[in-house]
């Protein structure tokens, strides 16, 4: 009996422990944005400082109109970033919603483009239109995410990404690979990589990331709780392919109706 409580009591940390590192991943998300948004909003305002002091220097008609373009062109740009700021806001409550997958990829594109370049990663997509899914959006682009990180860390140097939305109709799955040319997993390292605080790396790198071993666990949780799989391919040398095959709305109201 004293066993069954302990039990229990551990099953309860347990899912404390998950929901807590889950937030903990959401702030480091949140985190990105707000580096990456500050540092456009900044290429924003030199931007519109520079042109409106244009401006007022000329005083032809054409020079003017042509500014005063550019100034309605960044502040466009500007409008657009806060749109995804409160996008990505509002896609913090805890609740699933119809969504297209294609906006998760250019969300977490958008907020890794500087690492991505940085590290000298081509970035390739091949988005092929996809029915509607039904989920959290930002659980599913923390998994993009991780999944993208640790694609650009197989690929110290330089590299490229490939990634692909396709549809498996017959299994009524949308399916999202991310696939890179990087150092590979060996044969018999694959059933360890979803383990908790398996990691190879000796610890964050200067961007502060990798080492804890906690980035796959916490995806392939994330995407079970979506009713999902991931699938994983991978050879030494050679890259590593992960795949996330998430059921459509269509076939979750189905199943949820019968
Ligand atoms: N794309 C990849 N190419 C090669 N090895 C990989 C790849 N993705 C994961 N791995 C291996 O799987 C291990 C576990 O990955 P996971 O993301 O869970 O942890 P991590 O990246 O080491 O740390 P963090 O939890 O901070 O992300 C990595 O340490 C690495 O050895
Ligand atoms: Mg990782």
């Amino acid at each position: 009996m004293n066993h069954e409580r302990r039990i229990n009591e551990l099953e309860t940390e347990n899912s404390h422990l998950k929901e807590q590192l889950m937030h903990a991943q959401s702030l480091t998300a949140l985190g990105e944005l707000v580096g990456t948004t500050t540092h456009e909003f900044n290429n924003i305002l030199m931007s519109l400082n520079g042109y409106a002091k244009m401006g007022m220097r000329h005083r032809d008609h054409d020079k003017r109109d042509n500014c005063f373009e550019k100034i309605l062109e960044a502040s466009q740009r500007a409008t657009q970033v806060v749109r995804s700021i409160l996008g990505m806001a509002k896609n913090r409550t805890a609740k699933k919603e119809p969504a297209k997958l294609v906006d998760v990829v250019e969300n977490s594109l958008l907020l890794l483009e500087r690492e991505l370049r940085k590290y000298n990663i081509a970035v390739e997509k091949d988005l092929e239109e996809v029915p509607e899914v039904f989920i959290q959006a930002n659980q599913i682009q923390q998994v993009l995410m991780n999944l993208l990180i640790n694609a650009r860390q197989a690929m110290p140097e330089r590299g490229r990404v490939l990634i692909k939305l396709s549809y498996n109709s017959p299994l009524e799955l949308v399916e999202l690979m991310v696939r890179d040319f990087g150092s590979g997993i060996p044969a018999d390292k694959l059933g360890k990589i979803f383990d908790r605080f398996y990691s190879t790396k000796e610890g964050p790198d200067e961007t502060g990331k990798g080492g804890s071993g906690l980035g796959l666990a916490m995806c392939k949780e994330i995407i079970e709780q979506h009713w999902g799989k991931i699938r994983l391919a991978s050879e030494v040398g050679k890259g590593t392919a992960f795949t996330l095959c998430l059921p459509t709305l269509a076939k979750i109201e189905r199943a949820k109706s019968a």
